[in-house]
Order: C-alpha cells, then structure tokens, then sequence
C-alpha cells in the first residue's frame, strides 16, 4: 500500500468551499489536518463551516456527536505555512491563479520535508506550468476533487510533464484510502471531466439552435429517454450560464478553437441577458415562486389506436408497410428513401427509458404513428415527435460524449477504465460513455457521427480516429 499513511499530517491551503470539503474528507480518513488561510479569519471561518456541514450529518443519523468531535479535533488551524512543516502532502484550493499558485508552491518547497507531496485542486490550469519554476517539479501533482468533495466520488490525479509516476501513484491510492474513486489523468486542458462533458452541454445548446426541440423536451429525452440524472438545460442552469459558459471558451481557446468545444451563442445570449440559472431566479428555465415548470411536447396516446404487439424496443419491424426501427443517425427521409419503405426512426438508448423521441419520413401514415404511440404509451413511455433530424436528440448527445472519450483515450489524457468511471462519478452520467458506445454498437455511434457530419459538414462532428479504429477492430 502506497498511500499517506493516516498519522501522517495533511496540509490544505485555502479554506473555501474546496479546501474545507478537502480538509474534511483528510480528517475523516484520520489524518492530523492542517488548515491555513491568507485571509484572517477565513481558515477559522472555514473550520466552523465544516463543523456545521457536519452537525446536520449528525440530526440526519449519519454521524454521531463523537465521531464529529474526534474528526474535528483533528483539523487544526494554522497561522503560517511554517506550521506546515511536518505535513506528508499539502493540497492547496486556493485563487485559480497561476502566479499566486506558484508562489506558493514555491514558499511551500522551503518549508516542508524534500519528499512530501504538493497537489493542487486547480480546475483548469495546467499542473505542469504550476511545477515549472520548482527544485522538485515530479512532486507536483493536480488532485482535483468535484464540489461539494465530501459528498462527489471522483478525484482526478493529474500527472504535469514533470510528475514522478510514484507521487501520482501514491495520490491515487491515498484518494482512494479517502473512500474516493480515484483515476489518472495526463495534464491537458479540462483534464477528463471538464473535457469529455463538453458535448452534453453543446450538443442541448445546438439542438435548441438548430429549433429541434425546446429546453423542456430536451432534458425530457436526456432524462427520462437517457437516464441522465439531470437535464442539460437546468444542468446548465444550476452551475450557472456565466461559469459554465466560460469555462466552455477557456477549453475551446485551450485546444486552439477546436470546433468540438466552440462555445454557444445561444448560452451566449442567456449570459447577456442576466438569465444566469437558479442563482438569478431565471435562466433557460423560470424559479421564480410560482412560476410554472415547462412541459416537454409529447404526442397524446389515442385511445382508439391498436397496440402493436410485436414492437421490441431497440429492434426494428415493420408494421403497415411501414418500418419502425431504432436510430442510426441517418434521418427516417434518407432511409425511406435508400429502402423505398416509409419509415419511423426513434431515440433509443436504454430499455429503462421512459420518454422516447421519434421521427418519420414524410410518407408515414399518420395511423401508424397513432399506432405507435399507443402502443408505447401502454408501457409507460411518453412520445415526442420530433423533426427528421440525424441523431435525433439522446443517441446524438451519447455518440458526442463517447467520441470526445474516445478521443481523449487515443491522446492518453486516460485510459478507457479512467475516463468511463470519470464521466460515472464526476457528473454522475448513468454509464461511461465508452461502455455506453461500445453497448450501443460502436458502428451504430460511428454512423450517427457520420450522419450528422454529412448533413452539416461541420468539423465538429467529425468523428475520432480513435473511435473509427475502435469499431474496425
Ligand atoms: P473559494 O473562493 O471558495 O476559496 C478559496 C480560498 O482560498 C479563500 O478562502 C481565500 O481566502 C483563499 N486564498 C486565496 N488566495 C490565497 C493564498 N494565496 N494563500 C492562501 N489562501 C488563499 O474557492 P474554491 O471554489 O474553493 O476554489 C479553490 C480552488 O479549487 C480553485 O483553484 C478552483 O479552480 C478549484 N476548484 C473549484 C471547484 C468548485 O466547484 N468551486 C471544483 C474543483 C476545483
């Protein structure tokens, strides 16, 4: 076992929301913490907000008193970075500055043992460039915990150019002595999460631009369809149209305007017009008191419809001369056309789902479609009829998702274990997107890229070389 061992002392710098879930989470797992603050006051401030995190923890039955009072009996506040001395590992959560870091790191490197560990909680700075002025720049290593830490599973261990295998080594092990679900990352810009969600937000954002669906429906299928646990749009909402915009052009200005990662104009607009998410009351959607929750558009059920007996969800059939068959990607129009049978295509991606969309080439009978619905309906499946568009809406989030892990496999940012549990307990996705593409059939995810860079001819959806290979093989 490599990790820090529990009487050894933990250091975190920076006593905000970071570094008081970090310097919990180290007392939690037993270690003597240290907490040291710039701001007067902040590291006490910080201390009694953990204590009080914890307090609710304990009227919840989750924590006695005791407990509480031994872990924080643990976490000491410290006046200098001086008092850190005997720490095994500082981690700092301080300003995402790359200057402040660095000069602390550096103060830190004359102050602690030659071979305690400094990791950095940055969100988006390259762990290399902080490393680069240090005497021991392989000690150095980013431990990139999600918000709220005590509650997130994943920490991503960043490896910088500089980094030595067995810090990042001993990093991993100690997260993962923490109760956390470790994995390692190469140093690049959003590292895994930060990069390979990109597509869940871009994708919604291009749907409601290119009018194929409005927010409502399209949580609706990313939701109840995908089993997302939440919406892109009140996703988006809820980390705030501002942060979660700038950090979608801080990653496209990173990869050099990459098109993946090209920002919105539609979120664009939501940020210039004040409409940040919950935190003013309004963004895509409204939380004003009273204000009424949109509804995805679906297709009513007609009571009079026959039920198709025969419809396996995820296998295709044909019913009245019309064929029903799960996405590709290729619009319903294209395969009526290529086939000379009308056709129904739908989203599906899970058989769990209970919102599925569909769309029709322009011969379908509007009977089959009632037909179809009914049937879907009596299961317990709502419908929404969308425009023949290629990917439609679940199947065209997933196959952007996988092919940015893809991608990010093929560069070695991780492997292909570490970016699927990254995506499951980063952003709770219901699965890796990896897993996820290669259940769905990786030519099925290769054709719907295909699909909808044909139709736009936009670089964005070309697909990864990484994935084409995958599916060759
Ligand atoms: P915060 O603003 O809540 O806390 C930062 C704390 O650092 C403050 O108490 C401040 O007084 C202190 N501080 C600033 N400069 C300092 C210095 N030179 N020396 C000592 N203390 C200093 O910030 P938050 O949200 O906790 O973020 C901290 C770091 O964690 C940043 O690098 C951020 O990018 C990263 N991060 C933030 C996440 C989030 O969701 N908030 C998630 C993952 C990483």
């Amino acid at each position: 076992m490599n990790a820090i061992a529990k009487d050894r002392a933990i250091g975190v710098v920076g006593a905000g929301t970071m570094g008081g879930g970090i310097a919990q989470l180290a007392a939690a797992a037993g270690h003597p913490v240290m907490l040291y603050d710039a701001f007067d006051g902040a590291a006490e401030t910080g201390k009694a907000r953990i204590a009080k995190g914890l307090e609710k923890l304990v009227a919840r039955g989750k924590m006695t008193a005791e407990d509480v009072a031994d872990l924080m009996g643990r976490i000491t506040v410290v006046g200098t970075l001086d008092d850190m001395a005997d720490a095994a590992m500082v981690v700092e959560a301080i300003v995402e500055n790359l200057d402040v870091k660095r000069d602390l790191f550096a103060a830190l490197e004359g102050i602690l043992a030659p071979d305690a560990i400094l990791g950095t909680n940055t969100s988006s700075i390259s762990i290399t460039s902080i490393a680069r002025d240090l005497r021991h720049p392989e000690r150095v290593v980013g431990m990139h915990f999600f918000n709220p830490a005590p509650v997130m599973k994943l920490v991503e261990v960043i490896s910088g150019v500089a980094t030595s295998p067995e810090v990042a080594e001993t990093v991993f092990e100690t997260a993962e002595s923490w109760g956390k679900i470790a994995v390692h990352a190469k140093s690049t810009p959003g590292f895994i999460v930060n990069r390979v969600a990109r597509p869940y937000y871009a994708e919604a954002l291009r749907l409601v631009e290119e009018q194929v669906a409005d927010a409502a429906t399209i949580d609706a299928c990313l939701t109840a369809g995908g089993g997302f646990r939440m919406g892109a749009f009140a996703l988006m909402d809820l980390i705030g149209n501002d942060v979660n915009y700038t950090v979608c052009k801080s990653v496209f200005d990173a990869y050099y305007q990459e098109p993946r990662f090209r920002p919105s104009i539609v979120q664009l607009e939501m940020v210039n017009a004040g409409r940040l998410g919950r935190k003013t009351g309004r963004g895509f959607f409204d939380y004003a008191d009273g204000a009424e929750t949109p509804a995805a558009a679906t297709v009513p059920a007609k009571a009079d419809a026959a039920v198709i007996d025969d419809l396996t969800l995820g296998t295709a059939i044909t019913v009245d001369g019309v064929a029903i068959q799960p996405t590709d990607g290729r619009r319903a129009a294209a395969i009526a056309r290529a086939t000379g049978t009308p056709t129904v295509v739908y989203d599906h991606i899970a058989d769990t789902g209970t919102h599925l969309g569909i769309a029709t080439s322009p011969d379908v009978p509007a009977a089959v479609v009632d037909r179809l619905v009914a049937t879907l309906s009596a299961r317990g499946v709502t419908v929404t009829h969308l425009p023949d568009w290629p990917g439609l809406i679940v199947m065209r989030t997933v196959a952007m998702l996988a092919n940015e892990a893809f991608e990010a496999v093929m560069q070695g940012v991780a492997d292909e274990a570490g970016v699927d549990a990254a995506m499951r307990f980063g952003v709770n996705y219901p699965k890796g997107p990896i897993a996820w593409a290669r259940e769905l059939g990786l030519n099925r995810v290769l054709s719907t890229l295909d699909a909808i860079h044909d139709l736009t001819g936009d670089p964005r959806y070309r697909a990864s070389m990484g994935l084409r290979i995958a599916a060759e093989a």
